[in-house]
């Protein structure tokens, strides 16, 4: 706590729903945890001509409606009071003048000392213009307090876009005020894969090409597009979920140990290994990468519409909702093992794990109730029911030795008998104590867009690479099992399909 000094949060998009379900809800379970330093305000800023009694209003609703934390009436009263908010206009210089005059004034008013964290919660397009008139408004850099920016994926669109957006934002300001978040990596889950792996003997030795046979990544995801087809049509799951949160936990999965827990010490392994993935070839991408669009069908008993059915998607659109990779990482660790990662809108489930798949025995001794060989698997499961399965083998009680595969669970709300906090909250307190450990370096950003480039490429040159259709409540295309080479191997379903596949609708 000794970093956390008085500030003002300005959110930048504070009409929007970014603020209203996450931030604002965030900001407040700070506040009742007492994370919040003594002096704090947060200014909203929007296009909408919100007064402030409506925009606490509206705040107000929100943390009732998706506050995590349990609180007293008394309790949200008294934050509103902290909550201020200026209607303006985020591509006007002058109003940026305004800006800074009412910051001063509640500055002064409140004894902040100068000390500003930045969040654009607007659209990508916006995160020049803002730095830039933020800049010219004299409000990024200062003599006395800390200047911070916190930005929103997508990083960019690309590598190009990707490179051309760090430059833009480090023309203005340094890269130690940049915060990206990737909230992925503020999920208690993804910070336990370290502790997981450094802080346990055990897994160490193993965690390497000598005991294990494959690593699998799903996020699967149940709900559809929603409302916000017009954004994911211009994204698919390629830069939606790839570029950032799959590939941030391969790197915490495959990273060698930190010198420290310094935040570049951390990010330096994750760079290291973003810098090992082995490049897929434009014309292996068909082979490797395999994509998928979700269509209409029956979950149980109810018509769920297909993807080019939802609100602002292209009846035409070959966007991709699911997206499944198959790929190498080129260092002394991981040569040949091979990393399958996949993510999806509509599958059948909403999960996140990570499957750790040990070699079996070099001799199998045992009968087996399947009749198959099994090998240890290691399940970290990121979200929901937090915790890690370990598969093994145990001997069936009774005459001879039948072996059989069972489970040792650990639920992650076990450890403790309390709330695991958003990702919002833990980013938040991090950008507020100035710590960038969990937050996407620009170098980082880069590698990953590298990575992908080619099979961007590939797909937008070669329009015959297929999309292929998969029902809506299923596990995805079924060619994506071909990506998985060995006898009898698939993805581990975590659940089964949920479609009818008889009585597909006809959304
Ligand atoms: C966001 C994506 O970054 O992550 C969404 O833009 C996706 O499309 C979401 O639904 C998934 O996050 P979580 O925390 O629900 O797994």
């Amino acid at each position: 706590m000794d970093n956390l000094k008085n500030l003002i949060i300005v959110i930048f998009g504070a009409s929007g729903d970014l603020t209203s379900r996450k931030l604002i809800p965030a900001i407040f379970s700070l506040k009742t945890q007492n994370l919040l330093p003594a002096k704090f305000v947060v200014i909203g800023t929007g296009r909408t001509g919100f007064t402030l009694n409506d925009f606490r209003q509206k705040m107000q609703e929100s943390i009732v409606k998706f506050s995590e934390e349990e609180f007293k009436n008394e309790q949200v009263t008294a934050f509103l009071e902290h909550l201020y908010y200026l209607p303006m206009d985020n591509s006007s210089g002058e109003d940026f003048l305004r800006l800074k005059d009412y910051i001063r004034e509640i500055d002064e008013k409140y004894g902040i000392g100068g000390n500003y964290i930045f969040y654009m919660a607007t659209p990508p397009l916006l995160y020049g213009p803002i730095a830039l008139n933020l800049s010219n408004a004299v409000l990024t850099s200062t003599s006395a307090g800390f200047r911070r920016v916190i930005i929103e994926k997508p990083f960019g669109y690309d590598l190009d876009s990707g490179r051309k957006l760090n430059r833009t934002l480090h023309e203005l300001i340094t890269e130690d005020q940049i915060f990206r978040i990737d909230h992925y990596l503020g999920k208690e889950t993804v910070q336990n894969l370290l502790v997981t792996r450094f802080a346990n003997g055990l897994f160490e030795p193993l965690w390497n090409r000598n005991y294990i046979d494959r690593i699998e990544i799903t996020s699967a995801e149940n709900l559809g597009v929603g409302d916000r087809g017009g954004y994911y049509d211009n994204s698919g799951a390629l830069r939606d979920m790839v570029q950032n949160h799959l590939l941030q936990m391969v790197g915490l999965t495959a990273m060698e140990p930190p010198s420290s827990l310094d935040s570049n010490a951390i990010r330096n392994e994750v760079l290291k290994v973003f810098q090992s993935l082995q490049p897929i070839p434009e014309e292996d991408v068909p082979r490797q990468v395999i994509r998928g669009q979700y269509t209409g069908s029956l979950i149980r008993g109810e018509c769920v519409a297909g993807y080019r059915n939802e609100k602002g998607v292209p009846k035409d659109s070959r966007t991709e909702t699911y997206v499944a990779i198959k790929f190498f990482i080129n260092n002394w660790r991981w040569g040949g093992v091979p990393f399958y990662i996949r993510t999806g809108k509509r599958l059948p489930t909403r999960v996140t794990e990570i499957v750790i798949h040990f070699k079996p025995t070099p001799h199998h001794l045992f009968r087996r109730d399947s009749g198959k060989i099994s090998a240890n698997q290691l399940i970290i499961r990121i979200q929901p029911d937090e915790g890690i399965l370990l598969k093994f083998d145990m001997k069936e009680p009774g005459a001879g030795f039948n072996v059989k595969n069972v489970n040792m669970d650990f639920h992650y709300k076990d450890l403790a008998n309390v709330r695991v906090p958003s990702a919002y909250e833990r980013l938040l307190y991090d950008v507020m104590i100035g710590d960038s450990t969990l937050f996407s370096r620009d170098d980082e950003v880069e590698t990953a867009w590298k990575f992908l480039e080619p099979i961007q490429k590939a797909w937008s040159m070669y329009p015959d690479i297929k999309v292929f259709g998969y029902p809506a409540g299923t596990w995805g295309p079924e060619h994506a099992n071909d990506l998985i080479e060995g006898d009898g191997l698939t993805w581990r379903y975590p659940c089964k399909n949920l479609a009818d596949d008889e009585l597909y609708c006809e959304l």
